[in-house]
């Protein structure tokens, strides 16, 4: 059970998180009138979009223990306790064998540039959806960025300081900046599509907005690695995807 004071707070971050989705994922995917699945749900963000934007039904899923008691009273205060949500801490595997052919949309969060099985990953959604069934994804900080390696102090601090100088200035973001990044390019996200064979509706880049602060910082960056400025220079991905069958 949260303390007041962290429910409150909890509570706006989602109100607070609700208010991008309209810029980041309306255009990618419409949830009215569908069944959708959230991947990655985290706190269940968008959970309460799809109840906004009218959807039929939304299920979240997470790897991560569900918390849903600051969601239960954001959708409550809203006027969607009766929408019917839930969230479960479940594999996205587990479900594609439980429930195939389910939902007409799945929408994904900042959630794929932590994703470490891209393949598996796209290949399992494919299995959950309706014909007709359709895959909105946007990721944002994506690790080349100025914000990729989600430390949040400086601009491509995590591709110039050394590891020693990250673990000692963040030891609570060491373990995330270790484990739960995966490093991909937007390139590398492309592959991965190719390789399963997505059908790509729209596909969009955005550009890091840090990127006047790039060229002081070229020299230190590249004396740690290889980097092509081209990375650098993409923040985040946008995406409507599905496969043949779903056409
Ligand atoms: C940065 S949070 C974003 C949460 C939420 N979408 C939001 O925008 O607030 C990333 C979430 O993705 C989840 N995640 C990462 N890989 C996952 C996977 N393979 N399957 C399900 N959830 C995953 C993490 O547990 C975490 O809750």
């Amino acid at each position: 059970m949260l303390t007041p004071e962290k429910l409150a707070t909890t509570k706006d971050y989602i109100l607070r998180r609700t208010k991008d989705l309209d810029q980041a994922l309306l255009a990618l995917g419409d949830p009215a009138g569908k069944d959708v699945l959230v991947f990655g749900c985290g706190l269940g963000n968008e959970i309460l979009w799809c109840a906004r934007r009218h959807a039929r039904s939304a299920l979240g899923i997470d790897l991560g223990t569900p918390r849903q008691e600051a969601l239960n009273a954001v959708m409550a205060d809203e006027g969607y306790a009766a929408f019917p949500y839930a969230i479960h801490e479940c594999n996205v595997h587990d479900l594609a064998l439980d429930h195939p052919g389910r939902y007409d949309l799945i929408v994904s969060n900042g959630v794929f540039e932590h994703v470490s099985d891209l393949k598996g990953v796209l290949n399992a959604m494919r299995a959950l959806l309706r014909p007709g069934g359709r895959i909105a994804i946007y990721a944002d900080g994506l690790w080349f960025s100025a914000i990729g390696g989600h430390l949040g102090k400086y601009n491509w601090e995590h591709l110039w300081m050394t590891p020693q100088a990250i673990k000692e200035q963040f030891p609570e973001r060491w373990h995330a900046y270790t484990n739960n990044l995966n490093r991909m390019t937007a390139v590398d996200f492309l592959q991965a599509l190719r390789d399963v064979g997505a059908l790509v509706l729209q596909f969009h880049v955005r550009s890091d907005p840090y990127l006047s602060k790039l060229a002081p910082l070229m020299a230190q960056i590249q004396a740690r690695q290889q980097v092509s400025p081209t990375d650098l220079s993409i923040t985040s991905i946008g995406c409507e995807l599905c496969f043949l069958e779903h056409l």
